[in-house]
């Protein structure tokens, strides 16, 4: 099938190589014509497992190209995928005029009997005023229009798009939704769930599992400041309670709180939603609320550490809001090191991918090569982001290279013990503290 992309973000350029991969005849359009420069050379504007791959083939076979225009992308396609990005709903609201200003566009272009794919991120209703808009700006056109939400997650992103755990087709036309039998079809026959829905419905389940996915996370967060009180062992608790199939063990990790592109802007559009339907959805906005107080806790722990942060060095471990990613949107890490920074301390920041990244958007961060350069001579250890490569590490020589043997674990990976057998003073998240053996 002929598809356009419109916005070559995470979603839109993940998709629109995912699609080539299944053999359609792509075509991603983006408003800025350095990242199209870009990617036709085949060089992917951010780091994803297989993308560069999977990008390179697809322009290979002839199956995947790029422009700047949308009358180029959408005439003569069979489905348009808008997938422009969104901020947060705000109150004045203008999180949407992306979205409205590319669909007049669409319209303007698109052939008889296209089908439009909402992908990106919207609140319920979108959808319908798409619709609206684009009869409103071309009476006579025949279209069919699909909400179609997208679950992917950064680091997994064309894993989870080739091996999806549902497909989403929510759409009052029957040849919306069979269009998006078609697109997926390889995946289908392989296994893969499709579910059929209305619009309203596909575009809310997505606002609604991000937002439950942050509400488990915070959770375990506020779990964990119970679990420091009564001295029990937060990672403990969640392992029981995840072996409970009803509850599951994914997304109970507490440490620094939830942080990136996703999950603290679609809790915060779900509570607006809800709130201007008229209903106060006070549960969400408990949950980011806590999310802000993790980082707020782990940011104290490092006070109370070293004492006075002024004139002290802390090494940071990890910058990207996860690991697995070069991402630093809504990292946590960035906060913390903002405060650590305002406090008086010098920031020294190991991370295998975001280091450039985070010094552009901090200039005063100083950056390591690897994690023992950026412990050298420090006064604390905290560690941000859960890189495999912290699980690793000699705490010896870690130990050896500190001024202050002091690591505050702002994800739970290491192993407490172990640290304390190597003389480090060691505090985590919701987990009994360590000896104060070298407390300064
Ligand atoms: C999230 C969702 O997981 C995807 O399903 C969704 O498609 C995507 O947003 C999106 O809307 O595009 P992503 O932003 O890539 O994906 O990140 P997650 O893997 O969900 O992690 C979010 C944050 O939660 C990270 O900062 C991570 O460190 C934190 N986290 C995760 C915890 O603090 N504890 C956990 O147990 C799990």
């Amino acid at each position: 099938m002929k598809v356009a992309i419109i916005g070559t973000g995470h979603v839109g350029l993940i998709t629109g190589v995912a699609l080539a991969s299944l053999g359609h005849d792509v075509i991603g359009m983006d408003a800025n014509p350095e990242r199209v420069a870009l990617l036709r050379e085949g060089t992917p504007p951010f780091e994803e497992p297989r993308l560069r791959e999977l990008l390179q083939e697809g322009m290979q076979a002839g199956r995947l190209s790029f422009t700047d225009s949308i009358k180029e992308a959408v005439g003569g396609t069979e489905v348009v995928m808008i997938c422009v990005g969104r901020p947060p709903i705000g109150l004045g609201d203008r999180s949407l005029v992306a979205v409205e200003s590319a669909v007049r566009d669409i319209a303007r272009h698109a052939p008889r009997g296209v089908v439009v794919v909402v992908k990106s991120t919207v609140p319920p209703g979108t959808t319908a005023r798409i619709e609206q808009v684009i009869r409103l700006e071309r009476p006579d056109l025949e279209f069919s229009i699909v909400s179609s939400p997208e679950f992917l997650r950064e680091g997994h992103a064309i894993e989870d798009t080739l091996e999806p755990d549902r497909i989403v087709a929510g759409s009052d036309s029957v040849r919306g939704i069979d269009t998006i039998r078609r697109l997926y079809a390889p995946l289908l026959d392989a296994g893969r769930r499709l579910i059929e829905t209305d619009p309203r419905s596909a575009e809310l389940s997505k606002l609604a599992s991000n937002a439950f996915l942050a509400m488990k996370i915070s959770y375990a967060n506020a779990l964990a400041q119970v679990a420091e009180k009564a001295g029990a062992d937060v990672t403990e608790v969640t392992q029981i309670m995840g072996a409970d199939a009803r509850i599951g063990s994914s997304f109970l990790g507490a440490g620094l709180g939830y942080g990136g592109y996703c999950l603290p802007k679609d809790i915060v559009t779900l509570e607006r939603v809800a709130e201007r339907l008229g209903y106060d959805f006070g549960l969400l906005r408990e949950a980011t609320k806590i999310n802000d107080e993790a980082l707020e806790s782990v940011a104290r722990k490092v006070e109370e550490a070293v004492w006075n942060l002024e004139g002290k060095r802390v090494a940071v471990f990890g910058l990207a809001f996860k690991a697995g990613t070069d991402d630093i949107r809504g990292a946590p890490a960035l906060g913390l090191v903002r405060r650590l920074l305002q406090e008086g301390a010098e920031v020294v920041a190991w991370d295998p991918m975001a280091g450039e990244l985070a010094k552009a958007e901090i200039p005063e961060l100083k950056l390591a090569d690897d994690p023992m350069a950026a412990a050298s001579g420090a006064h604390c250890v905290v560690i941000c982001t859960e890189w495999p490569e912290i699980r690793g590490l000699d705490l010896d020589e870690l130990r050896s290279q500190m001024a202050y043997p002091v690591v505050v674990d702002g994800r739970n990976v290491l192993d407490g013990g172990k640290a304390s057998a190597a003389g480090i003073t060691y505090h985590s998240v919701g987990r009994p503290g360590a000896p104060a053996a070298a407390a300064p």
